[in-house]
């Protein structure tokens, strides 16, 4: 026998074979696009540190999901710039706050759309963290509330998911909970079972305004050191009635989708955050990557490693690129 016997090049020899040998693919379905709505009318304004990207008056913002939906993308995320924070976060669950109005908005121009609201009160809040604030602690179980009457408001509202990222203990059984008893148990719970505390967030938090004014989310957030205890999370999260279970960040965290794609038996979402968005866009900016081809595998790599839905800044984009 000559060798070698197994010449893989074989099957790399044109665009069909690969075609025909391919083993993931990307598809307009994958994407959810994420969206920061703000107040005030005819608001258009990008974020600085992340190219591309804007927040938009509700009006406005309206009309982008429309053309996101007609470029095939199936899904929103929206996150709300609100006028006013307070220690509590209050406005968060307000039946007539920016998040609430945009969603009844969207879902009147565009009902097909899916509506997911990130449910977390760090924007919501003058300390800008993710929970009620005591002493300089963050106290898990008086964050519960606020984030189930949070989560009505937006399922009241017509969100068709809610997707708490708050990384409190327990607030996915509250949220359910609270969806049951109100006649909201159609409502779907998206949790960010397994959010490690990242250095990824930094644009998004100028995009909402949201960095702490004291300490860090170490105390809530997960340590990026830890894999096996992302599993723990998402299980307790799927025990407690999340339907949907997303890792987050996405690129940095591969193995830790991989993991739970093998053990867990939810549908599984990936967040490719902020900073793995910018900086792309930095070194494209720069002429020092194709920023496109970039994009695309990055995004592979994240279906690759077994997310089945990629919440991505890049949505807009792809959807466009694979629509060619
Ligand atoms: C919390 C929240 C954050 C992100 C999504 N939800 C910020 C944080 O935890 O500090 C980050 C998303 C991104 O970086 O794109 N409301």
């Amino acid at each position: 026998m000559t060798f070698p016997t197994h010449r893989y090049r074989r099957l790399r020899q044109s665009g069909g074979i690969l075609r025909m040998v391919r083993e993931t693919s990307l598809s307009t379905d994958d994407l959810i696009e994420p969206f920061f709505v703000c107040e005030g009318s005819d608001v258009r304004q990008e974020i600085s540190s992340m190219p591309g990207v804007c927040r938009f008056s509700i009006k406005n913002l309206v009309l982008e999901v429309k053309e996101s939906y007609a470029l095939g993308i199936p899904a929103v995320i929206l996150f709300g710039i609100p006028d006013k924070k307070n220690e509590l976060g209050s406005e968060a669950y307000n039946p007539d706050g920016i998040v609430q109005r945009a969603i009844r908005e969207i879902k009147n121009a565009v009902p097909e759309v899916v509506v997911i609201t990130d449910v977390c009160i760090d924007e919501y809040t003058d300390h800008g963290h993710c929970g009620i604030v005591n002493d300089g602690q963050i106290l898990n179980d008086a964050t519960l509330e606020v984030l189930s009457k949070m989560a009505l408001t937006h399922s009241e509202a017509g969100a068709d998911i809610v997707a708490p990222s708050d990384m409190m203990d327990g607030r996915v059984q509250a949220i359910r909970a609270t969806l049951d008893e109100t006649g909201q148990q159609e409502t779907i719970i998206m949790s960010y079972a397994a959010k490690y505390a990242s250095a990824f967030y930094g644009p998004f938090r100028e995009a909402a305004g949201s960095s702490p004014q004291f300490g860090d989310r170490c105390s809530y957030q997960m340590d990026p050191a830890n894999a096996s205890e992302g599993l723990k999370e998402v299980l307790q999260d799927v025990e407690e009635g999340a339907d949907i279970i997303m890792v987050k960040p996405a690129l940095s965290y591969l193995d830790i989708i991989s993991q739970v794609k093998s053990e867990v038996n939810v549908p599984l979402a990936a967040y490719n955050v902020s900073g793995e968005y910018s900086m792309v866009k930095a070194a494209a900016q720069k002429g020092w990557i194709d920023g496109e081809k970039v994009m695309m595998e990055i995004l592979l790599s994240i279906k690759r490693a077994g997310a089945q839905m990629i919440l991505t800044y890049f949505s807009r984009e792809a959807a466009k690129f694979l629509n060619r």
